[in-house]
């Protein structure tokens, strides 16, 4: 018998889903023939909208009613008040088969189109501009001095090979817990590895001193490197800079090669080995050879690091009913944590790594749903020798 494939390699990151569409202008095809979209996240950074533990924003009002509207749909559905419910309870089964005995389904009447509209997500309308044309011009230019905006270049709906060209939604995750905890990570050397789009990156360098944004793929790279440009009003007030790198997990070298964009000076590969004290990843756990290929590079450079290091990791748990278990499980994450305790066990004699979850109490600075599978690690990497004296100190 042939054997059955499935083919299912296409996806859509949660946040472009719900983005509003007056937010949202495609702009360009890209060099590989992809619809390139801009997109607008409001920073809800004064303290009346950040903390939403405490304070619920319009937007969470919304969803709650919106979750509330649903499910009362819901129960209204199951309860046995519900008029086609109640016929069947007074009249039996009969009163709702046909002449001839066949179940006659009662529909739910039809919305008007305005309000179907409303209650379906937004639609994305796209109008294609041609590079610098006018309109272009003006959303670039739009809000340019405005720090309460990052504006990012995207794709929707790409293979997964070029998923870095979405947002997602662990790096929402880390970009709020980067503007809650900004002391931090003041004027620091900081790597990003899988940036993707950069905009974790560029949420970092509002604190950072310089922010190595890394991933591969030219064309993610010079989508990346134009985010940061659309961005750099952000990075001005702490005089910061974001340099976008290749940096390929399967790989054991950075690449030099000048010929090569995007390649790496030997002046910032030695920076990046005497100053980077903080490593961050967004939602980069989702095969499991890239996980292992993840924590090798992982390893190596904090090896090579001369300061202890501290890593930031944020994972979303997705559920798939795998064939295989003919169950859902969340193998991705299962790998990711089978991975980290070894990273925990390792005992090298150099470094060791000290790992804790974080909470997810700090405040919520961008829109969007921090559901609960969103997960943010925290890893020290300190060099065995230097662990012994601060352990010793503490004595
Ligand atoms: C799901 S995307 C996350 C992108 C971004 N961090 C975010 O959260 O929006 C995973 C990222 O890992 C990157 N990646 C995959 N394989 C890689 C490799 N071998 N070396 C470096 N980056 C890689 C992808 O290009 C992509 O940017």
């Amino acid at each position: 018998m042939d054997e059955v494939t499935f083919r299912s390699d296409t996806v859509l990151s949660d946040v472009h889903m719900h983005t509003p569409s007056k937010r949202h202008l495609m702009v360009r095809l890209n060099t590989v023939g992809q619809p390139v979209f801009l997109s607008q996240f409001n920073l809800l950074l004064d303290k009346s909208c950040c903390d939403l533990g405490e304070k619920e924003t319009d937007f969470k009002k919304e969803n709650i009613k919106c979750r509330q509207t649903y499910g009362k749909e819901l129960e209204k559905e199951d309860n046995p008040n519900d008029s086609a419910k109640e016929r069947k309870a007074s009249e039996g089964i009969e009163a709702l088969l046909d002449e001839d005995g066949d179940l006659e389904l009662v529909r739910k009447p039809q919305l008007p189109d305005e309000e179907a509209e409303n209650l379906s997500r937004n639609k994305v309308c796209p109008i294609i501009l041609t590079k610098g044309s006018d309109i272009l011009e003006e959303e670039e230019h739009k809000d340019s001095s405005n720090c309460e905006v990052i504006r990012i270049e995207h794709t929707m709906a790409t293979p997964l090979e070029d998923a870095g060209k979405q947002v997602w939604r662990g790096a929402f995750l880390l970009v709020d817990y980067i503007l809650s905890e900004r002391d931090l990570f003041k004027d620091c050397t900081v790597l990003e590895l899988g940036g993707g789009t950069g905009i974790v990156s560029i949420a970092m360098a509002t604190a950072a001193k310089t922010v190595y944004c890394t991933d591969v793929g030219e064309d993610l790279l010079d989508m990346c490197e134009r985010n940061v440009a659309l961005n750099k009003h952000l990075c001005e007030p702490a005089g910061s800079e974001v340099k976008v790198r290749m940096l390929d997990w399967l790989q054991d070298e950075l690449c030099t090669d000048p010929d090569i964009s995007h390649s790496w000076s030997d002046e910032e590969i030695a920076e990046l080995h005497d100053l980077t004290t903080v490593i961050l990843a967004a939602d980069v756990f989702y095969d499991d050879d890239l996980t292992d290929a993840f924590f090798r590079t992982l390893y190596r450079i904090t090896h090579n690091l001369k300061n202890p290091c501290t890593v930031y990791l944020s994972i979303e748990k997705r559920l798939n009913f795998t064939l295989r278990r003919m169950d859902v499980a969340c193998e991705a994450y299962s790998h990711f944590r089978s991975t980290l305790n070894d990273l925990v066990n390792l005992r090298d004699g150099k470094v060791r790594y000290i790992i804790e979850p974080l909470g997810l109490s700090f405040p919520q600075c961008i829109v969007y749903e921090r559901v609960e599978q969103l997960e943010l690690w925290k890893i020290t990497a300190v060099r065995t020798s230097e662990k012994s004296s601060t352990l010793e100190k503490q004595k």
